[in-house]
């Protein structure tokens, strides 16, 4: 005859730590699995993970990447983009982005991805009033520190002790 008190109480902390890890990976898949499908993307053809894939010879629809946007150092204010090449001067209001605010008054811009990781929205700066509060995850540090280049997408301008201008050459 099967002691069943006896074997129910030999099973129960086996039981209870099957329990106890299935409940901790079923809390770890929680947190985890969304920045799988939120965070991650493929990366951009050409992009610096992209080549270091190509480099190791690895397979390339295995690749993803994951950004963090940046939300910029200064609150967003409006301020004045200046494109002489095609003629144009318009306000970018606070709540519209640089390329938004040059779209709408007609210029021809490059974009692809308008979350500032791509650097196809590259304009130059050929002058400045204010300051670029830089918001864009493409450019390294040394080179939002030459403000001589902006993703126009993300990108915007703030001012200094004078007003926030800015004149710039599609790249
Ligand atoms: S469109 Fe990709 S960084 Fe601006």
């Amino acid at each position: 005859m099967i002691d069943l008190t006896g074997f129910l109480g030999a099973a129960y902390p086996w039981v209870k730590a099957a329990h106890v890890t299935f409940v901790i990976f079923w809390l770890a898949g929680l947190f985890l699995l969304p920045r799988f499908y939120v965070y991650h993307h493929e990366t951009t053809i050409g992009s610096p993970e992209d080549r270091a894939w190509i480099e190791r010879e690895l397979p390339l629809p295995n690749l993803r990447f994951e950004t963090f946007g940046n939300s910029g150092w200064f609150d967003a204010q409006e301020f004045v983009v200046r494109l002489p090449a095609q003629g144009i001067e318009v306000a970018v209001k606070a709540d519209q982005t640089m390329l938004e605010a040059l779209e709408n008054a007609g210029a021809d811009m490059m974009f692809d991805c308008r979350k500032g990781e791509c650097g196809l929205c590259e304009v130059r700066v050929i002058e400045l009033e204010g300051d670029i509060d830089h918001r864009d995850v493409f450019y390294s540090e040394r080179q939002k520190d030459a403000r001589s280049k902006l993703c126009c997408c993300v990108s915007r301008v703030v001012a200094g002790s004078g007003r926030a201008l800015i004149e710039i050459q599609s790249s």
